[in-house]
């Protein structure tokens, strides 16, 4: 895919830089974007060192400690818990989120990283605990009221709405539709120029991610590694302040990921907090600032990329968990392995480990 290769110069340009040429109205009302537009317009993709540089400053100083406090948070959370049935999936104590960083969310499958994602952005509840962001409480916020806030996510497994076109896909993401409240939907010149608006800013993003050739192509023609771009950019059409990526990589073509890589790296210099969820390790030392582990719910240690990959307690907890497993979403349930070994066992099969079924079978022949 030598197009998605050369990704990089349109990934250096901020929204608003390039196209518009009328006021570029939605990048210039967001705070978070605005400022750093000019200085990445001439740098190529993860070229721009602004806020890396200002992270890694501000950071300097933060203890290497679970729970550490960030000398300017934009997500603080405390006492998230939740669980299913027996299992507590999820239980922090107490976490910060560094403002214009780059924080990866690190920990074996099982960890509870996508279930704490899923809380913090209004997916599911909790059973206990609260978390503010950007100073404002956030609990108990409803999903599409927390991206209006300011913070999206995306998905482990991808969202794009497959029978829907790539252009359609990116107007689903905007902030304001008042088109649809029944107000504004018998205002036309209110909607009218809005919906505008909001292509515009939509082909900007189109470009800027290389999809603008698939633009009216149905999102369900994109290959993997195109609608894990189409859903960042759709993202990134509600103008957040902080945008959280589940496995961004995960199942994305190699040719694909150093352009994904760019596009990150492109958000931080762009003023946004990114959280991300990512498996490889060599990515999450290349792009972070900060790293923090999970492992079994809670927070098991925190730091800079390389003092945390350094950590005893990160490689116990790798260890420790089904790290050989690959990174797919659908690692089959602990229990379900437990269910069936039990099942065989009273048929006389010697305890030998993860063979049962293939010596059941044999015997009983
Ligand atoms: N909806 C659910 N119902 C029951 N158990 C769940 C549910 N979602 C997640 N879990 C369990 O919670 C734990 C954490 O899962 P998850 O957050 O997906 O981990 P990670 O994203 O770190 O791999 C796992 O043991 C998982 O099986
Ligand atoms: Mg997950």
């Amino acid at each position: 895919m030598p197009a998605d290769q050369t990704d990089g110069t349109a990934g250096a340009h901020a929204v608003g830089a390039t196209g518009h040429d009328g006021p570029a109205p939605t990048a210039a009302t967001s705070g978070a974007a605005t400022g750093s537009t000019g200085a990445t317009a001439t740098l190529a993709p993860g070229e721009g060192t602004e806020f890396r540089d200002r992270a890694t400053v501000a950071l300097a100083d933060v203890p290497r400690v679970p729970g550490s406090k960030k000398p300017d948070p934009i997500l603080v959370a405390d006492g998230v818990v939740r669980r299913f049935g027996g299992l507590t999936a999820v239980d922090v104590q107490h976490v910060e989120i560094q403002r214009h960083a780059i924080t990866a969310l690190i920990g074996p499958n099982g960890a509870g990283k996508t279930t704490l994602f899923n809380l913090l952005t209004g997916f599911d509840r909790p059973d206990e605990g609260s978390w503010t962001f950007d100073g404002q409480t956030l609990s108990k916020v409803a999903a599409h009221k927390v991206a209006r806030r300011g913070m999206v996510r995306t998905f482990q497994l991808t969202k794009a709405l497959s029978r829907l076109t790539v252009i359609e896909n990116m107007r689903l993401g905007a902030k304001k539709q008042r088109g649809e409240g029944i107000l504004a939907a018998l205002v036309k010149p209110l909607w009218a120029k809005e919906e505008r608006e909001n292509t515009a800013r939509a082909d900007d993003l189109l470009r800027r991610f290389k999809l603008d050739a698939k633009r009216a192509d149905f999102a369900g023609s994109l290959s993997g590694g195109q609608r894990k771009l189409l859903e960042m950019a759709r993202a990134l059409m509600s103008e957040p302040q902080m945008v959280m990526l589940d496995e961004p990589m995960a199942g994305v073509n190699p040719a694909l990921t150093q352009s994904l890589l760019g596009h990150v790296k492109d958000l931080r210099e762009q003023g946004m907090t990114v959280l991300f969820v990512e498996h490889d390790m060599d990515m999450v030392r290349d792009i972070s600032d900060w790293v923090i582990v999970m492992a079994q719910g809670t927070i098991v240690a925190e730091g800079p990329p390389d003092t945390v990959m350094a950590d005893p307690a990160v490689i116990d907890a790798y260890l420790g968990g089904h790290h050989d497993e690959p990174l797919g979403d659908d690692d089959p349930l602990d229990e379900d392995h437990l269910h069936y070994r039990h099942e065989e066992d009273p048929a006389g099969t010697p305890p030998v480990d993860g063979h049962g079924a293939t010596s059941t079978e044999g015997g009983t022949r």
